[in-house]
């Protein structure tokens, strides 16, 4: 699948980790969009936090759009989080679900650590099961509003954002970057994705893992800008259909190996 352009038209959209990076961007293009979603929850673990000023500024503008407090990592803040999410969508659902919240750690395999090995499983891994299942409910809800047949982010969609460095067959810049637990985790949420597509395509709900491009955040490797890989992104979504399901494809729809 290669991705040209697209709007996606969407009823509903979760972005974790969205106070800042390539979540913020993903939420500003969301609410962009010529007929933006009727509700866009984006996400920060510190609602008092000088982090979310920008995520304030623009829920002040945008009515649709609700923030909330998350850590992907604690159960409670989770259920605590998509309860506010039902109270709001009620019946229509979430249609997209973006584990987006993650964190860079590790090392190289001498000096790699066990606290960061679970650091990192914790947040890139757990998280978005944790998410994934608490939000299964609302996401089947999303799968009525469109009873047609076959899969599609229009319809219901868990996005997880991986990375290029999980795919064991590339072994991307292995000699530059090491961050063994980050690659591990990222290929864990691969695999997370696999299992989802197949549990979860007979419920209507599409899941696959994308990953973003080497962006201008906390990468200083990086080649493109969060909004040309927000703009990717969401013209990626847009075209997934069934045959990308349970897969792992980059911010331009290419296909990554695992
Ligand atoms: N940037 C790249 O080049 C690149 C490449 C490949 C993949 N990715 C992936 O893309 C995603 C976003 O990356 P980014 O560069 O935008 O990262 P970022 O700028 O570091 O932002 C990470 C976001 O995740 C949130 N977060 C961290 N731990 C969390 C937790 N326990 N619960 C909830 N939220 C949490 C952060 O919240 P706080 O602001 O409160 O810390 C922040 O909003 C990540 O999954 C990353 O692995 C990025």
């Amino acid at each position: 699948m290669m991705a040209k352009s697209g709007d996606i038209s969407v009823f509903s959209v979760l972005v974790t980790g969205s106070d800042r990076g390539i979540g913020l961007g993903l939420v500003k293009r969301f609410l962009q969009l010529p007929c933006p979603p009727k509700w866009v929850f984006a996400t920060t673990m510190d609602l008092q936090g000088e982090e979310n000023q920008e995520l304030k500024e623009l829920a002040c503008k945008h009515p649709n759009l609700v923030v909330l407090q998350l850590d992907v990592t604690k159960l409670e803040s989770v259920q605590a989080a998509v309860a506010e999410v039902q109270k709001c969508v009620g019946e229509g659902g979430l249609t997209v679900l973006i584990n987006n919240a993650g964190i860079i750690a590790g090392s190289d395999l001498d000096r790699e650590t066990a606290k960061d090995m679970m650091r990192a499983y914790s947040v890139n891994t757990i998280g978005p099961l944790q998410m994934s299942q608490a939000c299964l409910p609302l996401l089947k809800m999303a799968t009525r509003r469109t009873p047609c047949h076959g899969l599609s982010a229009c319809k219901a969609a868990i996005i997880n954002i991986s990375s290029i460095l999980s795919s064991i067959e590339l072994m991307d810049r292995w000699e530059t970057v090491k961050a063994v637990a980050y690659r591990c985790s990222k290929t864990a949420l691969n695999m997370l994705t696999k299992c989802q597509s197949l549990e979860y395509s007979k419920h209507g709900i599409l899941c696959v893992a994308i990953h973003p491009g080497r962006v201008k955040t906390s990468n200083a490797e990086a080649e493109i800008s969060v909004e040309e890989s927000t703009q990717g992104i969401l013209t990626v979504l847009s075209k997934l259909s069934e045959e990308d399901n349970g897969s792992l494809v980059d911010w331009l729809g290419r296909q990554i190996p695992w």
